[in-house]
């Protein structure tokens, strides 16, 4: 018997540059002194979330489903890219159950926007807030001009009725 559970890691990482947006976790966090520097919007934490998603399936990675070399993905809406790996988890029978995940970023302090990043992650997710664990950490000065989230996400079975569409509000959707 197979076990009702897939879990996946995953990593991103950017380089920050003043002067962009900084946006984790689908939040925009305007106070941040520098953004990513990214073809798409730059969003670690839904990048690493994705690629665990992609992982716990043995799915390969993002950069298969969306290479950053492609025109069409400039500027791109991660959260469209998590709506699109939720899909195909629902498809082969998974959703997501649980996550966790690190940030390493030296500034600014996320600490105090904490709720709100997970309030959003587990939205995305269609997860309750307290399935979604965001822990936060600085480089100690040694990347002060980069950012990295590392995430683990747990599946679980999902049934799966005909026309079941993952969460995510209908304007995320990937299918054009
Ligand atoms: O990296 P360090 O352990 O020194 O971080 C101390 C604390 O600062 C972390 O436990 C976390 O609560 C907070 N922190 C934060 N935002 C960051 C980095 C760290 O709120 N960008
Ligand atoms: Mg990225």
């Amino acid at each position: 018997m197979s076990l009702p559970f897939r879990v996946g890691l995953g990593e991103d990482s950017h380089r920050l540059s003043a002067g962009r947006p900084l946006v984790l976790a689908g939040v925009a966090l305007p106070d941040a002194p520098a953004g990513a520097v990214a073809h798409s919007d730059g969003d670690a934490v839904l990048h690493a979330v994705a690629d665990a998603i992609l992982a716990a399936l043995a799915a390969g990675d993002i950069g298969r489903l969306y290479p950053d070399t492609a025109p069409e993905n400039a500027g791109l809406d991660s959260r469209v890219i998590v709506k699109r790996v939720l899909d195909l988890a629902l498809e082969r029978g998974w959703r997501p159950a649980q996550a966790s995940l690190v940030v390493t970023l030296d500034r600014p302090k996320l600490g105090p926007r904490r709720d709100e990043l997970q309030a959003s992650l587990a939205g995305l997710l269609g997860l309750e807030p307290d399935r979604v664990g965001l822990g936060f950490k600085t480089s100690e000065g040694l990347a002060p001009e980069h950012v990295q989230v590392r995430a683990v996400v747990l599946l679980e079975a999902a049934d799966v009725s005909p026309g079941a569409g993952a969460p995510g509000s209908p304007e995320l959707d990937w299918r054009g």
